[in-house]
């Protein structure tokens, strides 16, 4: 049985982490940790179990005998968490974006290597049945060679934690292009096969700071708002990727934005068959019976098992840890995320290309 100790007890901790792990009989919470005892009583309830609580990281690691930590504080804390779990010998798993800048990334891949210990992090759209037989289906060739694609994220107002750390570019690193970009760019490049990213260019734009509309997203409801707090990232991300392979990718990304409903889409074209994937589902272009185009939808929902997408990438982390999964997530994927959504900042800020 794998020992987990959880790190941050807020939003997606006990929203997605704590009802996946209820299903996953080979690893069990016995440790928590927040700097607000509120969120660990909360998540204690949750789990509906006592477990040792702590309000300082370090202090748990030190105390409690752990195989690994399950990392959902906010952004700015992971990479230093998840080195300080693998310096002391535990394996990592970290919720999304791996970390905010290049060096630290490059920091977490190190100390991976040193220890030998597992690090991963969270790809939860990579579990939705739909994208794994997407996978399937473009690792037998069905697609023929996939040359150019679309991705986003878009919001009609669905700003996370108003003026708290989500919107303080310090601790979060960005706007919607690295809360959301991380998402669907990963799924985009996980079915294209994880190519390299060589040159990116982008725009951001901060417009929406001062609107006070209602959030009409149910995924926007992560993060505590502060009254006349920093808003200091921008609302809406678009970007162009090209890799070493030739392949390219258009992207969008926004928490507010004149639209009509809030959608997720990653679109792919192939020599034989092109999809558009959608909130889990997908429609297959099948072009490959000559001139009679066939058009397949699939509709299929979150993994019952582990009732969510989360229950099931966390599963894989400790499937892997138990040596019964190879890791389907290696850091030099989210070397490569975390280049790309700095590169587009940096484009952002310079109007430049960037050469990666
Ligand atoms: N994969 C997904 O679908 C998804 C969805 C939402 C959020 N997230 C990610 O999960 C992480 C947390 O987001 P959230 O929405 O739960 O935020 P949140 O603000 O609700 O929760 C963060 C928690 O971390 C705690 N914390 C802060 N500093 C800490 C420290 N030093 N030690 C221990 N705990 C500390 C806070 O008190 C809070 O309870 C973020 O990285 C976010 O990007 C992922």
């Amino acid at each position: 049985m794998v020992k987990i100790g959880l790190i941050g007890c807020g939003g997606i901790a006990q929203g997605a982490h704590i009802p996946g792990y209820k299903n996953i009989e080979n690893g069990e919470i016995v440790a928590v940790c927040d700097i607000l005892p509120e969120k660990m009583e909360q998540a204690e309830k949750k789990l509906g179990k006592q477990v040792s609580k702590y309000l300082d990281y370090k202090e748990m690691i030190e105390k409690e005998k752990l195989d690994m930590v399950d990392i959902c504080t906010p952004n700015y804390l992971h990479a230093d968490i998840a080195i300080y779990a693998l310096e002391h010998g535990l394996h990592a798993f970290s919720e999304k974006p791996d970390t905010i800048s290049v060096q630290r990334v490059l920091d977490m891949k190190r100390a991976q290597e040193e220890s030998g210990k597992h690090l991963m992090v969270m790809r939860n759209n990579r579990y939705w049945p739909s994208s794994k037989e997407l996978k399937k289906m473009i690792e037998n060739g069905d697609f023929g060679e996939i040359y150019t694609g679309r991705c986003g994220w878009i919001r009609r107002r669905g700003i996370p934690g108003k003026g708290g750390w989500f919107t303080t570019k310090a601790q979060s690193g960005g706007g919607p292009l690295i809360d959301l970009g991380v998402h669907m760019i990963d799924l985009a490049i996980y079915l294209m096969g994880n190519p390299r990213a060589v040159a990116v260019s982008g725009c951001t734009y901060s417009k929406f700071a001062d609107n006070t509309e209602k959030s009409d997203s149910i995924n926007a409801t992560f993060g505590v708002a502060v009254e006349d707090g920093t808003f200091d990232v921008e609302d809406l991300a678009i970007g162009f990727i090209k890799f070493e392979n030739g392949a390219s990718l258009q992207i969008e990304f926004s928490w507010a934005s004149n639209i009509k409903r809030e959608t997720t889409f990653v679109e792919l074209r192939g020599t034989k068959k092109g999809v558009k994937w959608s909130n889990g589902s997908y429609e297959l272009y099948d072009g490959s019976k000559g001139s009679s185009l066939k058009n397949t939808v699939k509709k299929l929902g979150q993994y019952s098992k582990y009732r969510n997408i989360h229950g099931a990438n966390l599963s894989h982390f400790i499937n892997v840890i138990e040596n019964v999964e190879k890791p389907d997530f290696t850091i030099d994927q989210g070397i490569n995320m975390i280049k790309i959504l700095m590169a587009i900042y940096e484009s952002a800020e310079t109007g430049k290309e960037v050469i990666l």
